[in-house]
């Protein structure tokens, strides 16, 4: 998104608390802005891109090209409405841009059996019988996070939601069935999927979870809820790593070293989700699994799985039906997409 500024240091913490998780790249054009504008958008959004122009006024002289993007009608549009009234096109972005539709390019079927199709995937027996043995974590989880007064589920963090039950399943059944070393995650809240993965590398007695998550920017009242859900006895496993994937990941990649499950659960945009799963990708052996939730807004997950011959993939439902995750796992052999 271009945001063309003149001394707007005073309203820009509105603007990025209303656009925070709906817009993953953003560009200032800083109109000549002598207020702190430039200082305050940094602190609001460390991965900001600054435009310093030369003409005079507000988005005056020359507009970034980042705008020249498959969205320029878009963000020009966006850019024109922002010089007159940036909180009320804020205020109008989440019907505008459609965030929460389900994206025309996702496949609309996900599989009533996907739980059955991910262990054949896997190679791993069916019926599994690690079934109880995730829904003793599941509770366990719930109870620890009621017992702090949170409640579980969906937008209960700040607007993120809590790792879906089927989504815990899909989890546990890949840490279990194929014993990685190194399993990654991206986005952590209270720490549903970190306690699942945890307890199911605990039960493996082998492997390590890193985790890459940014608190919630705007709401710090909340930070103190992150990794709840995980208990002091499975911390020795466990490396959490501050920031955003965009510019934690790459390193945390090269620290690593390889990947062999991976768990997307960060900001749900197709740019971020493509990021993250091509950096995994390359580090990811033969039999890796990605596990990568909220894909029906985007179509993020399904152009990797289009790009990525290697990779053979399933759509599976959310077990509350709103939404949908996607499971990719990659094979000896290049296969047709499946999806
Ligand atoms: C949907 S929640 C994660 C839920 C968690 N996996 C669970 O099961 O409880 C998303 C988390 O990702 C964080 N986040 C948002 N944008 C991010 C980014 N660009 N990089 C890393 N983490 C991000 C959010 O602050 C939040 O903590």
């Amino acid at each position: 998104m271009v945001m063309p500024v003149k001394n707007e240091a005073r309203n820009l913490p509105i603007v990025f608390r209303s656009l925070h998780g709906w817009i993953d790249e953003v560009v200032l054009a800083d109109g000549r802005s002598v207020d702190d504008a430039v200082a305050v958008a940094k602190e609001c959004c460390p991965d900001i891109k600054i435009v310093h122009q030369t003409g005079s006024g507000k988005g005056g002289g020359k507009m970034p090209t980042s705008a020249k993007t498959r969205h320029r009608k878009m963000a020009l549009r966006l850019a024109e409405a922002f010089v007159t009234d940036p909180v009320g096109v804020v205020r109008a972005l989440p019907g505008h841009i459609s965030m929460q539709v389900w994206h025309d390019d996702v496949a609309n079927d996900s599989e009533p059996s996907w739980y059955e199709h991910m262990h054949e995937l896997l190679g791993a027996p069916w019926p599994c019988p690690e079934a109880g043995q995730v829904n003793a974590v599941l509770s366990e989880t719930a109870a620890r996070l009621a017992a702090r007064g949170l409640a579980v589920g969906r937008q209960t963090y700040g607007g993120y939601s809590d790792g879906d039950v089927s989504l815990g399943r899909a989890v546990w059944c890949a840490v279990r069935h194929m014993r990685p070393t190194m399993v990654v995650e991206t986005g952590v809240a209270r720490g549903v999927t970190s306690r699942i993965v945890l307890e199911a590398l605990d039960r493996n007695d082998h492997g390590r979870l890193w985790s890459v998550d940014l608190p919630h920017p705007f709401d710090h009242s909340i930070h103190e809820e992150t990794g709840a859900a995980v208990t002091e006895a499975l911390l020795p496993r466990w490396n959490y790593v501050e920031g955003s994937s965009r510019r934690r990941l790459p390193q945390m990649i090269r620290d690593v070293r390889q990947v062999d499950v991976f768990i997307h659960d960060s900001l749900h945009t197709a740019r971020n989700t493509r990021f993250e799963m091509d950096h995994v990708a390359a580090v990811m052996p033969q039999g890796g699994v990605m596990l990568v939730d909220d894909i029906s807004t985007h179509d993020g997950f399904v152009t990797f799985t289009r790009d990525h011959a290697e990779f053979r993939a399933i759509v599976c439902p959310s077990a509350d039906g709103q939404g949908q995750f996607g499971v990719a796992v990659k094979t000896s052999r290049n296969h047709p997409c499946v999806l």
